[in-house]
């Protein structure tokens, strides 16, 4: 598996993974897709093999009055894929631009069902801060998770 930037010529085949991933109305429409991955202040990273993307990750940054937080907007890897190793190889690697970044920390929204995933960000050190009631579309709750990348980041 090779692990890189995004480049634009990933969008469909990137696209095709947030379908297979998530049904309506949890999928980011293209225009956040796009939009986010288009930032110059974050971070995406592909996974890719010779039968194409296997998976991705992309990151905003967000200032606040006291902190740069780096915000995971999705991980996301084809399910045939899956317990390979490839989600926490996108981690490690958004956690790199996040720290290349200035960020003090890492954070992230997960639905609180989401097992799979909430054990990959707790593997990889990441604590549950918050929770928020109506978070996603559907209006099911989501866990804050986050994790400091330096001694500013405080109580994340
Ligand atoms: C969450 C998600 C990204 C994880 O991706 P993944 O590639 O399966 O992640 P990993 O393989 O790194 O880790 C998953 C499991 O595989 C295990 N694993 C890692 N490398 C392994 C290897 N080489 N061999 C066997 N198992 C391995 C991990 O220990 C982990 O096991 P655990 O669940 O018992 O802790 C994936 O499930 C997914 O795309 N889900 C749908 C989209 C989604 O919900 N994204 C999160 C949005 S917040």
């Amino acid at each position: 598996m090779r692990y890189r930037p995004y480049e634009s010529a990933d969008f469909e085949p990137l696209y095709a993974i947030e379908e297979a991933c998530f049904e309506l109305p949890q999928r980011f429409p293209r225009t956040y897709m796009r939009r986010i991955l288009a930032s110059r202040t974050g971070a995406a990273w592909v996974a890719e093999d010779e039968c194409g993307l296997a998976g991705f990750a992309v990151s905003s940054l967000r200032k606040t009055r006291d902190a740069q937080v780096a915000y995971i907007e999705t991980i996301e890897v084809l399910e045939d894929r899956r317990g390979q190793g490839i989600g926490g190889e996108l981690l490690v690697r958004i956690e790199e631009s996040a720290r290349a970044a200035a960020a003090d920390a890492i954070a992230l929204h997960v639905d609180t069902e989401n097992v799979t995933a909430i054990r990959l960000y707790e593997a990889a050190g990441y604590k549950q801060t918050g929770r928020e009631a109506n978070f996603y579309p559907d209006r099911r709750p989501a866990l804050v998770y986050c994790k400091p990348l330096s001694s500013r980041s405080g109580d994340c």
